[in-house]
């Protein structure tokens, strides 16, 4: 792990966090994991309007969003199959960025072709809101933005490349965020479907409040 920057209270980027070849072996467990959870396309709720990144997830809890709105659930939306376990490596990542937390329940797998973004938004759909949230970064780099927890604070804009991590915690865990822009074919990571040019974020989140035994 190479040095950890912090870019405003609360908000803790580790550029490089995962070596290439962590990158590729985590590339072949997700593989593994979109092959029980395909990707599907997530809707705004009310209008249906289709979001222009694709999702799945991993662990106990996964994060959709549809007319219903949106919501934590333990079964893929379309399958309706259980999501598939989170892979090691990404357990590890939480051991080490986000210590002493209780056990992350959901991974959320975005993906990002290179005409995707995503607006700004607070992460609050979870009853925890004091875990931190742990986003990592695979294949194309993408222009991340990110700013207080009022949609009109100033916000600070950081290229996030494939292997980059981010915490954002503390007086940043509401802290309002997006992806601008992703730079297609800044990566060579990514280059067989479903996973093929673009880019992936794996957002970990504790969901529910914590008991003293996890
Ligand atoms: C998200 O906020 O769900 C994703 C952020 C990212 O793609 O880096
Ligand atoms: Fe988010």
């Amino acid at each position: 792990m190479t040095g950890a920057l912090a870019i405003r209270d609360g908000v803790t980027y580790h550029p490089g966090y995962l070596s290439a070849p962590e990158q590729g072996d985590l590339v072949i467990a997700l593989r593994a994991v979109l092959r029980e959870a395909p990707f599907f396309t997530p809707r705004m709720p009310r209008t249906g309007k289709p979001f222009s990144v694709r999702m799945s997830n991993c662990g106990e809890l996964g994060w959709v969003s549809d007319e219903r709105g949106y919501r934590y659930q333990p079964a893929h939306p379309e399958t309706g199959q259980p999501w598939p376990a989170m892979p090691k490596r990404l357990l590890q990542a939480w051991q080490e960025l986000a210590p002493a937390s209780p056990v992350p329940e959901a991974c959320l797998i975005n993906f990002y072709d290179t005409s995707a973004r995503m607006g700004l938004h607070q992460d609050r759909d979870e009853d925890d809101l004091v875990t931190p949230v742990v986003s990592l970064s695979l294949g194309d780099t993408a222009v991340f933005r990110i700013g207080g927890t009022s949609r009109r604070d100033p916000t600070t804009s950081l290229k996030l490349a494939s292997g980059d991590a981010l915490v954002f915690g503390g007086p940043a865990r509401l802290a309002f965020h997006g992806i601008d822009r992703v730079l297609a074919g800044s990566s060579t990571l990514l280059h067989e479907p479903p996973l093929a040019g673009g880019r992936i974020n794996l957002t970990l989140r504790r969901v529910t409040r914590a008991t003293v035994e996890n």
